[in-house]
Order: C-alpha cells, then sequence, then structure tokens
C-alpha cells in the first residue's frame, strides 16, 4: 500500500497554499541543483500535501531560470504521489475569459534551452507523452471545481512558450488559428519531468488575460494579471482544500500508468 501524496507546485501569485495546517518547512537536497524553494509540509483534512512556490517568495525566478528538474526531484523524494500546478495563463479562446480555470489534457511545447529530461548519455528513457495528464486526477480536480462553483473547463491545450517576453500578434493569433486554448510558460517542463519521476500529473491553467490576439484585450500587462490573480488565489486554495477532503488515502495506480511510466521507457542495457 502506497501513501496518497498530494504536491502542489504554485505558479504566479501564489506563494504559499492558504489553508495547509500542521505546516513544516523542509529543504531537501536534490542531485540537481537548487529547487525553487523550500517545500512547505502539511496537511489538509488529514491528507499530506507538498507545497512548493515555483518563482519563489517576491516573485525571484524566471520561467527559464528554474530548476524544474530539482523541483520534481525533491516533490518525488518528498513521497509525492500526485502532482498539480496551479499556473496564470493567457486564453486563446473568446468562452475562456479571465477567472477560469482550464483543466488542460495537452501540451505543445515552444520552450527551447530547458533542462527537461533526468535522462541522458549512460541512461537513455523515451517515456510515453501522447498523455500528459493523469485523467483521473484531472476528474478529481473537475469534481472538487463542481462541488466549489467553480467554472473550470474539463479540457484544453496549453502552449508553453519560452517567454519571458509576452507572445507577438502573429504568434498570438498563429496558436488561436492552431486551436489551442491557454499559453504559459512554465508546464511543459514540469509534465515531462513528473511522467519520468512516476508521478500522477495535472495542470490547472487559471485565465488571467486574453493574450494580445483578442481586439480588446491589445497588449498584456503585468498588472491586469496581477489583478486577476488575487482572485484565482483564493479560488485555487478553495479548490486544493475541497480536492484534499475527497482524495483517497491510499494511492491508487493510474489509469494511463503514469506511476509506472519507466516500466516500458528505458532502453540502455543494464550492463552497458
Ligand atoms: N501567463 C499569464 N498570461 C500569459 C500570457 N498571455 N502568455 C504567457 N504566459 C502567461
Amino acid at each position: 500500500m502506497t501513501k496518497a501524496v498530494l504536491g502542489i507546485i504554485g505558479g504566479s501569485g501564489l506563494y504559499d497554499l492558504p489553508g495547509l495546517q500542521n505546516v513544516r518547512e523542509e529543504r531537501i537536497e536534490s542531485p540537481w541543483g537548487l529547487p525553487s524553494a523550500a517545500l512547505r509540509i502539511g496537511d489538509i483534512d488529514g491528507l499530506p500535501i507538498v507545497f512548493m512556490s515555483r518563482h519563489d517568495k517576491g516573485h525571484r525566478l524566471s520561467p527559464s531560470d528554474i530548476n524544474y528538474r530539482a523541483n520534481i526531484d525533491v516533490m518525488k523524494r518528498a513521497g509525492v504521489t500526485d502532482l498539480i500546478s496551479l499556473s496564470a495563463c493567457g486564453s486563446f479562446k473568446e468562452e475562456l475569459p479571465p477567472g477560469t480555470f482550464v483543466l488542460v489534457d495537452q501540451f505543445v511545447d515552444r520552450t527551447f534551452g530547458r533542462a527537461s529530461s533526468f535522462f541522458g548519455t549512460g541512461c537513455v528513457a523515451h517515456v510515453s507523452m501522447a498523455h500528459p495528464v493523469s485523467p483521473r486526477l484531472r476528474m478529481r480536480i473537475a469534481e472538487a471545481a463542481d462541488a466549489e462553483g467553480i467554472s473550470a473547463v474539463r479540457d484544453g491545450t496549453y502552449v508553453c512558450m519560452e517567454g519571458p517576453q509576452f507572445s507577438t500578434l502573429a504568434e498570438s493569433l498563429t496558436y488561436k488559428n492552431l486551436g489551442y486554448s491557454v499559453i504559459g510558460m512554465t508546464n511543459l517542463p514540469e509534465a515531462k519531468l513528473a511522467r519520468e519521476a512516476e508521478l500522477c500529473y495535472a495542470t490547472v491553467a487559471m485565465v488571467t488575460d486574453y493574450d494580445c490576439w483578442h481586439p480588446d484585450h491589445d497588449a498584456v500587462t503585468v498588472q491586469d494579471i496581477i489583478r486577476v490573480l488575487m482572485a484565482n488565489a483564493d479560488k485555487a486554495a478553495k479548490l486544493v482544500a475541497r480536492l484534499a477532503k475527497d482524495f483517497p488515502r491510499e494511492h491508487e495506480p493510474c489509469p494511463i500508468g503514469s506511476d509506472r511510466a519507466l516500466d516500458t521507457a528505458i532502453i540502455t542495457a543494464p550492463e552497458a
């Protein structure tokens, strides 16, 4: 029997997790270097929860400078079985206005130069990323959102850009025309590394803006984003509290095998 432990990575505006009880801060060492922040380990309704602020307090780290490998590694070492990224994003759809939560089920990678694998020369593994999000975790989040009266769209494609600058108009229109739902700068490295670390993973993409394609929202500004973020942060805390209350206390095998991803992925011969 494996105990379920919920990991939460909080993005812009989420530097803490209100409602987390019996909190202790722990700095876990990683061979991959320094994680973004100390872990805040506690529980909600008895469910163990490990929280990390992705950008650290005061938003000190840019998306390109985050040590994603160390972050996922320390979550794994802390016993996390299910990992949720709570992240601000821009929207490409009129029907996904600021304030909407999107439970994305697909990702597109537009980052470059990020270290987003634990594997390399010496030990080569190719995990499947066909279905990057654990469907049962996503469903549990959807149910928690319903129970709290939070508007959460069940699916969508998240394009992960390098940043830190926002998109040009041509890029924004291209992504919109390709049918993508939302854009952010951080979640795909986390999804890839979570899969390699055999964690169930899901993203709650919290819309803060319409990016720049929208005729009434000519440009994205940090001020606009922060205003929406404040309201989103309260809703996110309520969502996690509800999820924790209803979450099974024992880890259940992932229906798509996220928690067994390496069984079929390592190609290097053991004696090599
Ligand atoms: N995060 C929040 N809004 C964003 C946008 N429009 N583009 C990229 N990342 C974002």
